[in-house]
């Protein structure tokens, strides 16, 4: 779902135009930050905005008539809506993770989504993740279809809500991993998955090459389609465990995976002498200083000089307990 950012004093004159051609999406509020304004638009309409950035709107606000949990408490009760914990929509489909009693209604809240929002095709329902290759266990709702092209900082990705997951939490961080890569850096990407940061590197950046490994074949194929649909030519991906990653060849590492402090020895032999890591870990809050001691300790017992960059936040994991990614120059 897309914005257009506009400076406060043209954001009359750019609201008028987008609701005469009908680009304005009804079911979004304008928002506010300081100077700028965004304008909720529909997807498809974005080159009616040259002249402005259209960018993704990372936390949209639905107008009440689109409320989904006011929706919910309305027409079935207070109950429900509260274990209505999130609601989300990829590409043309609607994921929500439900609590409590509203699972027990969760086809008639799939129901009432796609009466609501008439473009999407389904309605899964998260039920978590399994193991090291964080497989979906996915309920469908209402409607039909797992698959799915959702585009994001203007890369494609195809994905089948059954088969692999898709975090919309990790965009900001994605976009900025990309925006690090310097001109003719040869890239790995561990735990590539469909090309959650594969794809907005080689879309953003002037790297030589990206090597991407993925253990799970569903989810490689789909990093297969994705590298065609985005028109890609510079990756070279593998259906391999990254544990066999090779030794000295690559100036970046991204470590996109929260449960991956095992790989930290094979990221560090992997960098060719010296280099960036983007080291990711779910940790709480308590002990959040853990991830950058696991890679000292790494970079310790290899007798290398580690720096860190810095730690930063990318989303809430659980009560306590914070996604964080290091970037850390080993050398
Ligand atoms: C799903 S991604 C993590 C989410 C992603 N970082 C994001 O932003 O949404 C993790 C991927 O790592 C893959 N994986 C897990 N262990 C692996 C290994 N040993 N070698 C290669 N890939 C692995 C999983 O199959 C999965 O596709």
């Amino acid at each position: 779902m897309k914005v257009v950012k506009v400076p406060k004093v043209k954001a009359e004159e750019v609201r008028k135009f987008a609701e005469k051609i009908g680009a304005k999406d009804k079911r979004r509020l304008i928002t506010f930050d300081g100077s700028f304004v965004y304008i909720p638009i529909y997807d498809g309409f974005e080159e009616h905005f040259s002249g402005f950035e259209v960018i993704e709107d990372e936390n949209p606000v639905f107008a009440k008539k689109y409320d989904v949990k006011k929706l919910a408490r309305e027409k079935f009760s207070e109950e429900i809506s509260k274990g209505i914990v999130s609601f989300k929509i990829l590409g043309d489909l609607a994921i929500v993770k439900l609590e409590g009693k509203a699972r027990e209604f969760g086809e008639k809240i799939g129901e009432l989504i796609l009466e609501t929002f008439p473009r999407l095709k389904a309605v899964w329902c998260d039920e978590g993740k399994e193991g090291m290759e964080r497989k979906p266990k996915m309920r469908l709702l209402a409607g039909k279809g797992s698959v799915t092209v959702h585009k994001e900082h203007d890369c494609l990705f195809k994905v089948d809500v059954t088969k692999v997951m898709y975090s919309l939490g990790n965009q900001y961080e994605k976009l900025r991993v990309a925006n690090l890569v310097k001109e003719g850096e040869i890239v790995l990407d561990m735990f590539a998955g469909i090309g959650y940061f594969t794809i907005p590197i080689a879309n953003h950046s002037r790297a030589e090459k990206i090597y991407a490994f993925e253990i799970n074949f569903d989810a490689y194929k789909l990093l297969l389609e994705n590298l065609r649909l985005n028109k890609i030519r510079n990756v070279v991906a593998a259906n391999i465990d990254s544990r066999f990653t090779p030794e000295s060849f690559a100036d970046r590492v991204v470590m996109g995976h929260i449960f991956a402090e095992d790989f930290i020895e094979v990221a560090v032999k992997a960098l060719n002498r010296e280099g960036y890591i983007h080291y990711h870990e779910s940790v709480p809050e308590k002990i959040i200083e853990r991830p950058i001691k696991r890679i000292e300790a790494v970079c310790k017992k290899f007798n290398k000089e580690v720096r860190i960059l810095g730690m930063r936040k990318v989303k809430n994991y659980s009560p306590g307990v914070v996604h964080v990614v290091v970037d850390a120059y080993v050398r």
